[in-house]
């Protein structure tokens, strides 16, 4: 047999041994339906979504918007300003108790307390939570005698086809929209997520017409079932509108999250040239640990956020990847994609307390400047670092990345020994034939 055989086989082999402790399970669902015709906006909440049940470790959260066929819909037809996965305990008996069961921090009440969320850069940001670590759900002895463990989606597109202004409808100007502003939005309240609620109309060419139809979020949810090899990670969202009543220095986290406003204006700038509106705010971790995973969410016109350090060293930079085409994932103008951090794990250690600085970006440059913009970072913190390999292996880790198991090294070179010695086999086999042959050649 071919040495490259043997080397795929182990490779298959190693695949199935390790599947024993990180059985990858996948699954993927459509939301309930929603119905879009031009202009018009859904901004809903679906309870008791289909997930996976039992005591798991999520790894992956990955979404899309498709019509009825399973077609992906572009971001120029459906914009998804945002959806929002949340966790929340049930009563069995009665169906109006329940509890939300937030992620780790930071912003406070019923902000941002969700274990994942994307919006129109949800095809191309990848949402993966490398080994060994997961996010722990569904573990019995958290969820109260009675009570059940249930999903909830927030789903929030807007329809722009044929619509007069289309970056306005996505960024929610008021003045495009049929709202009557409430008394509780600022008079100088120009555009964001108060004018563009559920069931609301942007405005549409004279004439323009299309069909309504039918969409979906179809969504696939990857977890592993918990076993004590998992490490836990915790979830923080940092708001850089939250400006809080945090004194600036104190070194805990009390009072922190109290101003999370989610959006913010970018003012325009009426300089020649290139402008950046820059926004920061100071925020600090409650818990020390380890990061696992960090990227920002911004709207169109974002060109960057960053998660500073003590000292200001860079803890994660998340920037925006914009379309260049028409096709699904790449609309042109759309931000389509955020880049994310993957430190080494056990790298990248943040302390409660240390003074983190949130930097959001974006580009003033335009005429008119933007309205109800974001800038959020998730960040994924674990408490314990993964247990440090074998040191005689240590070497060896280091060749496979580091982001492997080490499991996956002893396979690997326990692989190529079995190819070494299968090799050396063969050709210990080929010698004799020809050996041999040798010999019925000179017995012919
Ligand atoms: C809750 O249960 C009652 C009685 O079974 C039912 O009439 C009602 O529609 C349910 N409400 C929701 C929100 O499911
Ligand atoms: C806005 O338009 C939609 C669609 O025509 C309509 O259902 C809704 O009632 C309107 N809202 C207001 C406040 O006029
Ligand atoms: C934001 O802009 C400032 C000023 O131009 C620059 O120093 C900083 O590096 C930028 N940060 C990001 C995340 O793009």
């Amino acid at each position: 047999m071919d040495p490259r055989c043997y080397l795929l086989l182990l490779v298959i082999a190693s695949g199935a041994v390790l599947g024993n402790g990180y059985n990858l399970k996948s699954a993927t669902f459509l939301s309930p339906g929603f119905v879009l015709g031009p202009g018009s906006v859904e901004n809903r909440f679906y309870t008791s979504i289909d997930f996976p049940t039992g005591h798991i470790g999520i790894k992956s959260f990955d979404a899309e918007v498709v019509d009825e066929a399973g077609n992906s819909i572009p971001l120029h037809e459906t914009y998804l300003h945002h959806w929002v996965l949340a966790r929340y305990q049930a009563s069995k008996s009665n169906n109006r108790s329940h509890t939300v069961v937030r992620n780790s921090g930071i912003c406070q009440g019923d902000t941002l307390g969700q274990y994942y969320g994307l919006g129109s850069e949800t095809r191309k940001t990848p949402t993966q939570v490398p080994d060994p670590y997961g996010i722990e759900v569904g573990n019995p002895a958290e969820i109260p005698q009675g009570y059940e463990e249930k999903w909830l989606l927030n789903i929030h597109a807007i329809d722009t086809r044929g619509v007069v202004d289309r970056l306005g409808c996505t960024e929610c100007l008021c003045e495009l929209y049929n709202v009557t502003k409430d008394e509780s939005l600022r008079s100088d309240y120009k555009g964001g997520l108060h004018c563009c609620v559920d069931h609301t109309q942007c405005r549409v060419k004279e004439g323009f017409q299309a069909v309504r139809r039918s969409l979906y979020l179809r969504y696939t949810v990857k977890w592993v079932d918990w076993d004590s090899e998992i490490l836990p990670v915790k979830i923080f969202i940092f708001d850089v509108t939250d400006t809080g009543e945090r004194q600036v220095g104190s070194s805990t986290a009390e009072g922190q999250g109290n101003g999370c406003k989610v959006e913010y204006d970018v003012e325009p700038c009426n300089a020649h040239g290139w402008c950046v509106d820059v926004k920061r705010t100071n925020v600090v971790l409650p818990t020390t640990g380890y990061v696992v995973y960090g990227v920002a969410h911004q709207h169109t016109g974002g060109i960057g956020s960053t998660l500073y350090g003590k000292d200001g060293q860079v803890v994660c930079n998340s920037v925006p990847m914009y379309g260049t085409g028409d096709e699904p994932g790449n609309e042109a103008g759309y931000i389509v994609g955020m880049s994310t951090c993957y430190p080494e794990p056990g790298s990248l250690k943040l302390t409660a307390g240390e003074e983190l600085v949130l930097e959001s970006n974006y580009s003033s440059t335009n005429t008119r400047g933007h309205t109800g913009v974001m800038g959020l970072f998730y960040l994924m913190v674990a408490d314990q670092a993964p247990p440090p390999p074998i040191s005689l292996l240590h070497h060896s880790v280091s060749v496979f990345d580091g982001s492997s198991e080490w499991t996956w090294t002893i396979l690997s070179l326990l692989g190529l020994a079995v190819v070494a010695v299968a090799v050396g086999f063969s050709i210990w086999l080929k010698k004799r034939r020809e050996t041999e042959d040798g010999y019925h050649v000179i017995m012919a």
